[in-house]
Formats: C-alpha cells, sequence, structure tokens
C-alpha cells in the first residue's frame, strides 16, 4: 500500500448520532481532507445482506467491497434505522472487519493528491486504523440528545418512525458497538473528547479548529 508523506491525517470516533459526521465533514471541507464516513460502509454491507439475504457470504461481500465507490456510499437507502441495525449486528463479524480495513487503509494513507490529507470517522479509527493519527478526537452526546438529532434527521428523509423507536435503537446499537470483543468503539487516552449536547455545529466546529490551528501553526 502506498503511504503518502506528510499528509494532516484526523481520526474520529463515535456512538452512533452524536454529530460526528457533520463535524468531520465541515472539518475536511476547512483543510481540505478526504472525508471517509466508515459507517456506511458497514451500512453498504448490511444492505447486501437485507436485500440478497440468500446470496450474503465472504464470497459475495467481498466482490462487492472490491469495485466500491465513494459514490455507493452516498446512496440514501443506507440511512435507515433497519439498515442501521443490521450494520452493527454485521460489524461484530471478524471476516468482515478484515475486508473493510484494508479499504480503509488505503483512503486514510493515500488520499487523491488534490487532498492535504484525510478524515475518517466510525468506531475504531483512532485505535485501529489511523494509530498514528496527527489529531484525535471523540466525539459524544448524551443519548436523548443524539436520539432527537437522529430522529429528526430521518423525519427530514421522509421516514416512518417514532422518537421512542429511534432511541430505542441507539441504545441497542450503543450496547452493540460498546461491547463487542473485536474493535469495540471506545476513547482512547489520546483522543480529545468533544461533548456536542449542549453545543450547535457552528460551536463544535470551532472548538475543533481552535484544537488543531495551534498545533499545527507552531
Ligand atoms: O456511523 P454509523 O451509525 O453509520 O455506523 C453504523 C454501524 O457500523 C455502527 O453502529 C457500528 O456497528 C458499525 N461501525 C463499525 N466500525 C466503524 C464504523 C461503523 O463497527 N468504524
Amino acid at each position: 500500500m502506498i503511504r503518502r508523506k506528510n499528509i494532516l491525517k484526523i481520526a474520529i470516533d463515535s456512538p452512533a448520532a452524536a454529530g460526528a459526521g457533520t463535524l468531520a465533514k465541515a472539518i475536511s471541507k476547512h483543510y481540505n481532507l478526504f472525508y471517509l464516513d466508515t459507517g456506511k460502509i458497514y451500512r453498504f454491507i448490511a444492505y447486501l445482506k437485507i436485500k440478497f439475504p440468500k446470496k450474503f457470504n465472504n464470497k459475495f461481500v467481498k466482490s462487492k467491497i472490491k469495485y466500491l465507490k465513494i459514490k455507493d456510499l452516498t446512496k440514501s437507502n443506507l440511512l435507515s434505522d433497519e439498515v442501521g441495525t443490521e450494520a452493527s449486528i454485521i460489524s461484530k463479524i471478524k471476516s468482515i472487519r478484515k475486508m473493510v480495513h484494508s479499504f480503509q487503509l488505503n483512503f486514510a494513507y493515500n488520499p487523491p493528491k488534490k487532498y492535504k490529507g484525510s478524515c475518517l470517522d466510525g468506531r475504531d479509527i483512532t485505535y485501529n486504523i489511523i494509530p498514528d493519527a496527527e489529531f484525535k478526537f471523540y466525539i459524544t452526546a448524551n443519548v436523548k440528545t443524539r436520539a432527537l438529532r437522529r430522529y429528526k434527521e430521518l423525519k427530514g428523509l421522509k421516514k416512518e418512525i417514532t422518537y421512542q423507536e429511534v432511541l430505542k435503537s441507539i441504545k441497542k446499537r450503543d450496547k452493540n458497538d460498546l461491547n463487542r470483543k473485536i474493535s469495540p468503539l471506545k476513547k482512547t487516552k489520546d483522543s480529545l473528547l468533544i461533548n456536542t449536547t449542549n453545543l450547535n455545529k457552528r460551536a463544535c466546529f470551532l472548538k475543533i479548529k481552535k484544537i488543531i490551528d495551534r498545533k499545527i501553526n507552531i
């Protein structure tokens, strides 16, 4: 694998619906970094499982991952709660994580030339995918706030779901992601904690920008 030198790498881990994606996108745009929402890869695989239950096996997933394009990860059918829940189930499988691993490494260490670096968000980015990232953040918010944000997002997409259902599924997902044996969600010691419960998007962005600028301007 090619590793580009002197690039800026930002690693973000967070529980579901903490606002990490929105923040990561804003940060990536500001610093001209290549952004990858790694949860979308697991969602893509979960979607394959729901759509092709009979064909679903390692070989099938491998063949799909091989030709996976960023464009495939932007489809709105990956955003449903059903796909999210299924993603947190298939993401426990070792062979699946292994297949996704090299795909992520390539984007983290060899982003397209027009970018100054990369920014990835997920559950195991800070300690498994980019352990040597220049910046590491753990972004979180209390579970009710996260559920409300996700509920509004799903409503905006015209999905049929209640707040209580969203809350329940986020709690289930937290449990799955925090307690699984392989690559669980955790805050590493060297990650900076950002709690977005009482911060709006702009305030979160400025907080992170300040931390980054302080270091890269030296
Ligand atoms: O971030 P998002 O909610 O889209 O992720 C969907 C699911 O994918 C998570 O609940 C988690 O189980 C899994 N995931 C993971 N490792 C990552 C990113 C996501 O296991 N790096």
